[in-house]
């Protein structure tokens, strides 16, 4: 039975909160360190479950590591890099862990690792990844749940995706980075979290222009060192703590945020009343109660569009909203898992294939709720911050993946979490 958390609401939240190392930049950088067969040195990188299983699944294959936790400093030591098979374990605990077929690839000619199953969200296939990493000469043979690729050498290709996957961009940028000639790789993703592997793999001597547009050339070169980075803030958890300040009808001040990366969310909060201000110290987030938060609709989509990992957050911003509003996810088949747990508490939300359509109502009500997962784990706990009595969150683990000591910090503003082991 894992940890499980108590929420009692206590009204609006309101001090600073400095934002951490964004996840989804930390596990594709670290993956890349394989690439170097050096030492390198991340820096802000967030205390999470999913940093956790990607250090297991590195010293798995030969590669060492060494986390300072507190300083937020992770040294890969990646010379020792000599399995080039991943066990099944490992893809089961983290899904991102997929992306060290690329690297791997690159760096020792072969790679075996297990073909990612699905999980709550979706099918989560990786057919993109593994056209691409065709397209570079890689031999892709898929037996018995496994993928084993094999390369004696990969070469430069031209290579367009169906869909800008963020996954399949970072697989082809990483396996291109050591491949002979150039690659250039069309309809690609355009995220702040790709930007900030090709600034890494730039800096540990790689080749790639175009990061964060949707056409990328990436020129092959020999070798590449070791080097230090810090990765970018986590625009997601900002996003997190932006709609809890909403919905509590708080005050709050970001720090360590990078504000242009939020744009979409700051766009929309600013559509439903709350106000948000770019400051020098980051972002300030409040709602007087002059205005009431009202609702809005919301279609999630590839970057910059609405993030779809802040679906559900907003979802519960939107069920106490005055109005009704229309939220249609386009990224992942089935991410609505929070519908379910949030109408246990009360909310008047109805489906219709890719659509939710949420009434607002005046009040939620504190009961028994269970994440399934990370995202939707979020946004049960921030819905429980304004709800009427006590609420019981299950699935602790599912919310430690993506955030870290998201209780007591919540506390800290002033919220009344209590985690029950
Ligand atoms: C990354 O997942 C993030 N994870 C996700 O965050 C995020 O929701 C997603 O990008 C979209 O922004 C990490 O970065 C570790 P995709 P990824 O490939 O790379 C389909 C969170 O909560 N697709 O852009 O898996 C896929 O099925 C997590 O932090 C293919 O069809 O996302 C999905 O419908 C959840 N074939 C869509 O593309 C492929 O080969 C988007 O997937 C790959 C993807």
């Amino acid at each position: 039975m894992t940890d499980k958390f108590i929420i009692t609401p206590n009204g609006p939240l309101k001090g600073d909160v400095h934002i951490s190392g964004a996840k989804n930049a930390v596990l594709p950088v670290l993956a890349a360190t394989l690439l170097t067969g050096q030492d390198c040195v991340v820096q802000n990188v967030p205390d999470l479950s999913d940093v956790e299983a990607m250090c297991g699944l590195l010293e798995s294959l030969g590669a060492g590591t060494r986390w300072d936790r507190e300083a937020g400093n992770l040294t890969v030591f990646s010379s020792g890099l000599e399995r080039h098979e991943a066990a099944y374990e490992w893809v089961g605990k983290l899904r991102a862990s997929f992306l060290i077929i690329g690297p791997m690839l690159a760096r020792l000619g072969r790679a075996k690792v297990p073909l990612p199953g699905g999980c709550a969200i979706g099918s989560r296939p990786v057919d993109l990844h593994l056209k691409g990493l065709a397209a570079l000469g890689a031999d892709i043979e898929h037996a018995h749940g496994f993928i084993s690729a094999k390369a004696e050498k990969l070469t430069g290709a031209r290579i367009y995706l169906d869909f800008p996957s963020v996954g399949a961009t970072e697989s082809i940028m990483m396996a291109a980075s050591l491949a002979q000639g150039q690659t250039i790789l069309e309809n690609c993703a355009v995220e702040p979290e790709i930007v900030d592997l090709a600034n890494f793999l730039n800096a540990a001597g790689a080749d790639i222009r175009g990061a964060g547009t949707d056409t990328v050339k990436i020129n092959g070169t020999n070798g590449m060192r070791g080097i230090t980075h810090s990765v970018i803030p986590d625009r997601i958890e900002a996003g997190t703590f932006m709609v809890a300040a909403a919905l509590t009808r708080g005050d709050i001040r970001l720090t360590n945020v990078m504000a242009d990366h939020l744009k979409p969310v700051t766009a929309k909060l600013k559509e439903v009343n709350v106000n948000v201000q770019e400051t020098d110290f980051g972002l300030r987030v409040f709602h007087d109660n002059t205005l009431e938060v009202i609702a809005a609709d919301i279609k999630t989509l590839p970057y910059p569009g609405f993030p779809t990992d802040m679906q559900a957050l907003f979802m519960s911003l939107m069920a106490t909203a005055a109005g009704t509003s229309i939220i249609t996810e386009t990224v992942f088949e089935n991410r609505f898992m929070q519908v379910g747990e949030l109408k246990r508490m009360g909310a008047e939300i109805k489906i219709e294939s890719r659509s939710a359509v949420v009434e607002g109502v005046r009040k939620l009500a504190g009961t028994q709720v269970c994440a399934s997962d990370l995202r939707a784990g979020a946004a049960l706990m921030l819905a429980a911050l304004t709800a009427d009595g006590k609420t019981e969150l299950n699935g602790a683990n599912h919310i430690d993946r993506g955030y870290c000591n998201l209780d007591t910090r919540l506390n800290q503003l002033g919220a009344d979490v209590r985690r029950i082991s």
